[in-house]
Order: structure tokens, then C-alpha cells, then sequence
């Protein structure tokens, strides 16, 4: 019996939907569970020909045989919640705590007027987050439309680890964006490290048994704020790379790897094993899945990676589908 945290270790969009979606279909978890701030993450999974950008269903979708759960500290929009729920087929298996506080129009609309300076996504979490804590917002439980749903997600997981079932624990955004750790004010509404993912869905520390922290292997921000190792859009694009977000279609900043933050992102975290993704991007690689046939200076960069951070590399995800994945936990963790 595992039970996993899945991290992001830098601003956000690190792949941590690409390494979920691996992680439920090779392990067979009995549960995902999404955690983080809500539906302005938005997590990418190429799924049998098809591409989904998910910001409310976990990303072990993919795996039918996988319980689907919404922590009680994640935000619900009920309106992307449902359309996801047709995309996906998930109705029989989804399960959203009674206690997740929900999104609402006008949420939305302060968020887009108010929001500019920092870059917000306009999803409205961070108005939505204010009225939890002004202890003013309303619950999953008082919505009509999720009534099928709801669910009591800190005792489901209990009494899966009980029974002796693995636990996926799907975190969003990124170390950089923490509203406790990142580059305040250029944050999210709420914490984005280990700890609070765990407490998002209700498992005390002592309940987790793995930290695996999420990094790319050239960091991406998007919305305002220091990003110390950016790199100019002329010099991204001469190293091909151009990304744009999932959520708000905005053009990604680029930036050069960072093992000091890195470093801390894993102290602060926890971390018990890492993720790099898109390393076929910055090494111009073929999505490769045994470790000797990356480029050599791709195995230098992993290898610098770990003795840096001094944690595991345990999964190298070298292209964006599901099976596009270097595991080495059988060799390192
Ligand atoms: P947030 O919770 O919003 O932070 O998102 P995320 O961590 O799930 O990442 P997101 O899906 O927003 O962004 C990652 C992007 O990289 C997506 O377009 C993925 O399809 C893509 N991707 C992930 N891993 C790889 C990889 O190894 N190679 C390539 N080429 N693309 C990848
Ligand atoms: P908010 O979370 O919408 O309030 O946005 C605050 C900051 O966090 C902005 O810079 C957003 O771009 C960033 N952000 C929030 N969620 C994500 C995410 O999932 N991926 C990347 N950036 C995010
Ligand atoms: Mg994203």
C-alpha cells in the first residue's frame, strides 16, 4: 500500500497531468485524487489520439478501473466540472467532497477585473478563496447539480489504505507560485507544496509515503512576476521551444533549468523522488524509453539533476504521450 504525492516543482505546468495519467494506468492506483487550488490549472493528457486539457477531473481518468475524487480544499466550478465529466465518460466513478467550496459567476467576474497586476488566470479561484476564508462561500453540498457526486473524500482514502489500495494524489501549479513560498505576490490564492496537497484531500503527514516533485526540464511561467533564469523569446525560439497554457492560451515564459530553486522546491516539499518532462524539447531527442538511448548530454543534464538536488530521478517523461516515459524506479527509488 503507496500512497503518492505528485508535485510541481516550478511555476506551474510541469507535466504533472502527463505524469499522472502514466502513474494510474502502470500502477493501478484504487484512487486519484486532484488537490491544489482548482480550475485554473489546467492538466494535459494525450489519451488514445486525444488530447484533453483537464482542470477538474483527476488525470487517472484514463485508467477505468480508478475511483476519481475531488479533495474537500480544491475549488469546483460546477459548470467545468460537469462538461469535463461528458468528456471524460466518468460519471459512474467520480466522487467530489461535500465540503469543496465552489466557484461562482461573479467570482469569476471580480477576478477578471481585479486580477491584472498579478496575471491571474480569471478563473475566479482566488476570489472564490477569499470567500472561504471570509467564511462566505458556498459548498459542493448546497450546489443541485453535484448532489450525485458528493462524497466524504478523507474517509474514502482511509478506508482504501485500509484495504490495503495505493493513493495518487494529483497536485496543481507549482513550487515558484506557493502563497507561502513563491515569489509573493506574484502567487496563487493558497499553498502549492506537499503538505497542503495532503491536507487538500484530508491524509496527515505521517500518511504519505512518497513526494514525487515534477520538473521540466526548461521551466515555464505564465502571468507576471521574477522568473530569475528567463530566458528572452528570441533565444527560446532559436532553442525551438514555444509553449502556451492550457488554461488561458496565454504565450509561456521560458527559462533556463534552476537547480537552486530546485533545491529548495525539493527540501520544502519533501521530495522523495523527481520527474523530469519534455527533455526530448530542450535535447531535440525522439521519445525514447530506456535511459542509454537518450543523448548524452540529455543523461549529463538528468545525472547534474540529481546530484544537485540530491534526490532520485525516478520517471523521465520524453514526449508528450502517456507511454513516452523513461521509468527508472525499478533501478533507483
Ligand atoms: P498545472 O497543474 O496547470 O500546473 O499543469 P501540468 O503540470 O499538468 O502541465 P500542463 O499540462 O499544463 O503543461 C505541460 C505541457 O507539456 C503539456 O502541453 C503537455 O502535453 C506537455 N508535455 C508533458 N510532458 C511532455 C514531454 O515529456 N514532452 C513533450 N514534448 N511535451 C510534454
Ligand atoms: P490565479 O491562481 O488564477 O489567481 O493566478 C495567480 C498566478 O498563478 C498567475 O501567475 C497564474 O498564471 C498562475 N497560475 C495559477 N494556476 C496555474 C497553473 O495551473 N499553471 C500555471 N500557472 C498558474
Ligand atoms: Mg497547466
Amino acid at each position: 500500500m503507496v500512497t503518492t504525492i505528485v508535485a510541481g516543482g516550478q511555476w506551474g505546468d510541469e507535466g504533472k497531468g502527463k505524469i499522472v495519467s502514466y502513474l494510474s494506468l502502470k500502477d493501478n492506483p484504487a484512487v486519484v485524487v486532484r488537490a491544489g487550488v482548482g480550475p485554473n490549472a489546467g492538466h494535459t493528457v494525450h489519451f488514445r489520439g486525444k488530447k484533453y486539457g483537464l482542470r477538474q477531473i483527476p488525470c487517472g481518468f484514463v485508467n477505468e478501473k480508478c475511483r476519481l475524487l475531488i479533495g474537500p480544499g480544491t475549488l469546483v466550478d460546477p459548470a467545468i466540472l460537469l462538461r469535463e465529466v461528458e468528456e471524460t465518460g466518468c460519471w459512474g466513478r467520480l466522487g467530489v467532497d461535500r465540503n469543496c467550496a465552489v466557484i461562482e459567476p461573479h467570482h469569476i467576474e471580480e477576478d477578471r477585473t481585479t486580477g491584472g497586476k498579478i496575471g491571474t488566470t480569471g478563473t475566479g479561484c482566488g476570489p472564490a478563496n477569499v470567500a472561504r476564508v471570509k467564511r462566505e462561500a458556498k459548498l459542493a453540498s448546497e450546489i443541485p447539480e453535484l448532489q450525485q457526486f458528493l462524497t466524504d473524500v478523507p474517509l474514502e482514502l482511509h478506508q482504501v489504505a485500509e484495504n490495503g489500495g495505493d493513493i495518487l494524489v494529483e497536485g496543481s501549479q507549482g513550487f515558484g507560485l506557493s502563497l507561502i513560498h513563491g515569489t509573493y505576490p506574484f502567487v496563487t490564492s493558497k499553498d502549492t507544496t506537499a503538505s497542503t496537497l495532503a491536507a487538500d484531500v484530508g491524509l496527515g503527514p505521517t500518511e504519505v509515503d512518497e513526494v514525487l516533485l515534477v520538473f521540466k526540464a526548461y521551466p515555464t511561467r505564465v502571468g507576471n512576476g521574477p522568473f530569475p533564469t528567463e530566458l528572452s523569446p528570441e533565444e527560446a525560439e532559436r532553442m525551438g521551444i514555444v509553449e502556451y497554457g492550457t488554461v488561458t492560451g496565454r504565450k509561456r515564459r521560458i527559462g533556463r533549468f534552476d537547480f537552486e530553486m530546485a533545491r529548495r522546491a525539493s527540501m520544502i516539499n519533501g521530495a522523495t523522488q523527481l520527474a523530469i518532462t519534455c527533455i526530448d524539447r530542450l535535447f531535440h531527442c525522439p521519445p525514447v524509453r530506456r535511459f542509454e538511448d537518450l543523448p548524452p548530454e540529455a543523461q549529463k543534464f538528468v545525472r547534474e539533476v540529481e546530484e544537485r538536488v540530491g534526490v532520485p530521478v525516478t520517471l523521465i517523461s520524453t514526449g508528450p504521450d502517456i507511454w513516452d516515459v523513461i521509468d527508472l524506479r525499478g533501478e533507483r527509488s
